[in-house]
């Protein structure tokens, strides 16, 4: 291994400055940047919870640093935009982290894989569960499901359902993926509409930022009014921002 390279655990290694090469052989393995200075053992939906876990720790700690963090804000106002043309919404957050999108205590309720973002998030006063508690929460309840830097990860099967059954009918879900890997978008999204029968509509960040991100809007509800107007209102919101 290039001794530059330090393992912060479960074979996740930090470079101690930007990665040069997207990905890399390292002992006879590939590994793929990912921020600027780690490199992954596999791909981002191929990490286990405990893995995504250091490699968040590590964000949380230098992600104000990081290139992305100019863009991550560009997204959340984007997010924030979406969310500000509901009246009053219930609202689903899927792995806020430390950062939820907005500060709203009634009807907002957070979901992450890690124990101490609940144990932060509750004691800042946010409701926050754990994804293996998703089962507790009301069916046919949230108007909007939204998730922003996570769909890169993995969100299991079992997860997709329960998001399926605690949206409204005519609800809507929200996600960016930002990846290089084509796979990892085409797998969540064909989760939600081929097993699901979720309809939607994609925005393609590279055409706005030069990012392979793209932001998916999905309904169960064919006929629902409001759902392309908020896709187009959310491009225009975009290119006004530019
Ligand atoms: C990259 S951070 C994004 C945090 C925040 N949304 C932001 O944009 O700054 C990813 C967050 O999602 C959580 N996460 C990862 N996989 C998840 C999953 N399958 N379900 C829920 N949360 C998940 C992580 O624990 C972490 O808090």
């Amino acid at each position: 291994m290039d001794n530059k390279l330090i393992d912060i655990g479960l074979g996740i290694l930090q470079s101690p400055t930007k990665g040069r090469y997207k990905t890399m052989q390292i002992n006879g393995k590939k590994h793929y940047r990912f921020l600027n200075n780690l490199y992954l053992p596999c791909k981002t939906d191929l990490l286990s919870k405990e893995q995504v876990i250091i490699t968040n720790r590590f964000r949380e700690k230098n992600f104000k640093i990081d290139s992305q963090f100019e863009y991550n804000v560009k997204i959340k106002e984007i997010f924030k935009f979406i969310l500000s043309k509901f009246n009053n919404p219930s609202v689903l957050e899927i792995g806020a982290g430390r950062f939820p999108l907005i500060n709203k205590k009634d009807d907002y309720t957070i979901v992450d894989i890690d124990k101490e973002i609940k144990t932060y998030l509750l004691e800042n006063n946010q409701h926050c569960i754990l994804e293996e508690e998703l089962n507790t929460l009301k069916s046919k309840h949230y108007d909007i499901c939204i998730a922003c830097f996570v769909c890169h990860f993995c969100i299991s099967p079992k997860a997709i359902e329960s998001y399926k059954n605690i949206l409204k009918d005519d609800g809507i879900i929200i996600f960016n993926v930002i990846t290089h890997d084509s796979n990892i978008k085409t797998n969540i999204l064909s989760e939600f509409t081929s097993k699901y029968g979720f309809v939607g509509k994609s925005l393609n960040m590279d055409k706005f930022y030069k990012k392979s991100d793209t932001i998916f809007f999905l309904t169960k509800d064919k006929q629902n009014p409001n759902f392309t107007h908020l896709v187009s209102e959310t491009n225009k919101f975009i290119e006004k921002s530019l």
